[in-house]
């Protein structure tokens, strides 16, 4: 039985860090309500030079380097983004090209701040498919450009970033305890669309548009649908909260995050955390998450790990993985 098996972490920051503190000078706001409200001390925006393409191939590369691989060594690209750099040909295709790579195929995927775990299990299909042998898994995105920097109520919350895994298809017996994806979840209702989006786009307006969002309202369905979906995954697998060694959940508010591991019975300590450095990084947060988890020694071969998210759409999904 095939499983598709992470060997290698990656991961990419605009140079430039955004302090809750300087946010003061740009909309009516504090550092207090920020933080109190969301957990965010800071976030990084892009500059001019940087893209999602140039962030999402330097966290390509950084994984590479962590995997001891080469460009030549993948078939595959996912990335995750709703930030591309252009409307068409897809970023992916654009950091294939950086890459070098002509071999292959790349392709985006959009399901906002769930796109890593689509992504991710869409990589899983077309390796254990026999399409591709190893898949480079990117999210990366620029949110910072469709931010309405006159809205309190959004542009604090949102950061820039890339992050990326690679995934090698490899045979195994299937069990539980071997590594690589075991399963996954992934929803969708559209009928949450006035919650959060962008009111623009090249078949309405012809304009890229800003993100709005209705905070309250999708507050109030996060918990539920993330918990909902890991009790299908935990089901699915036959595995519970205690056998988990680590939960690495989207980061887009430290109230969501704390509030779904509490229901699902999952200790703090296992619940991996970096929304107050990185601030909500939409499709980017989960790879960069892992990557400040995996380099800080914290996640180690054999861990079971669960990632998932929720997001613009409504998206949301669960992913869990024997790293
Ligand atoms: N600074 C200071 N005050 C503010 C700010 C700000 N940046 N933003 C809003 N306020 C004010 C509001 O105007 C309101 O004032 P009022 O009571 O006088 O009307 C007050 O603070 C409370 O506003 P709420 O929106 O009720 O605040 P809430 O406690 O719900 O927190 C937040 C807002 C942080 C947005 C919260 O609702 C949240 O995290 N929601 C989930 C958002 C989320 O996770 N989105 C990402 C999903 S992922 C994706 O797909 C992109």
């Amino acid at each position: 039985m095939i499983r598709s098996v992470v060997c290698g972490y990656g991961a990419a920051l605009p140079k430039r860090v955004l302090s809750n503190r300087e946010l003061e000078d740009i909309v009516d706001t504090s550092d207090e309500w920020i933080v109190q409200r969301t957990g965010i001390r800071q976030r990084y925006i892009a500059g001019d030079d940087e893209t999602t393409a140039s962030l999402g191939e330097q966290a390509a590369r950084a994984a590479l380097d962590n995997a001891g691989l080469t460009p030549d060594d993948i078939d595959l690209i996912v990335l995750a983004t709703s930030t591309p750099n252009n409307t068409f040909p897809a970023t992916a295709v654009e950091i294939q090209n950086r890459l070098g790579m002509k071999h292959g195929y790349a392709f985006d995927m959009q399901a906002v701040c769930t796109g890593f775990v689509y992504a991710m299990a869409t990589a899983d299909l077309h390796l254990r498919g026999g399409m591709a042998k190893r898949a480079l898994v990117i999210g990366a995105e620029t949110f910072s450009r469709i931010l309405d920097w006159k809205d309190r109520t959004t542009c604090v919350l949102f950061g820039d970033g890339a992050g990326a895994l690679i995934l090698e298809a490899q045979e195994g017996q299937g069990a539980v305890s071997d590594r690589g994806i075991l399963a996954a979840q992934l929803r969708s209702d559209g009928s949450h669309r006035e919650k959060l989006y962008v009111d623009g786009g090249p078949s309405t307006t012809g304009t890229v548009g800003h993100l709005r969002m209705e905070g309250r309202e999708v507050f109030k369905h996060a918990v539920g649908m993330i918990t909902d979906v890991i009790e299908g995954v935990f089901t699915a697998t036959g595995t519970t909260a205690e056998n988990l060694d680590w939960l690495v959940p989207h980061q887009a508010n430290r109230r969501i995050i704390d509030g779904s591991a509490k229901k699902l019975g999952i200790p703090p300590e296992k619940v991996v955390i970096t929304v107050d450095i990185h601030g909500n990084t939409s499709a980017a947060s989960i790879p960069l998450a892992l990557s400040v988890a995996c380099s800080d020694g914290r996640i180690k071969k054999g861990d079971l790990v669960m990632l998932e998210a929720m997001g613009g759409g409504f998206t949301w999904g669960a992913l869990l993985v024997r790293w």
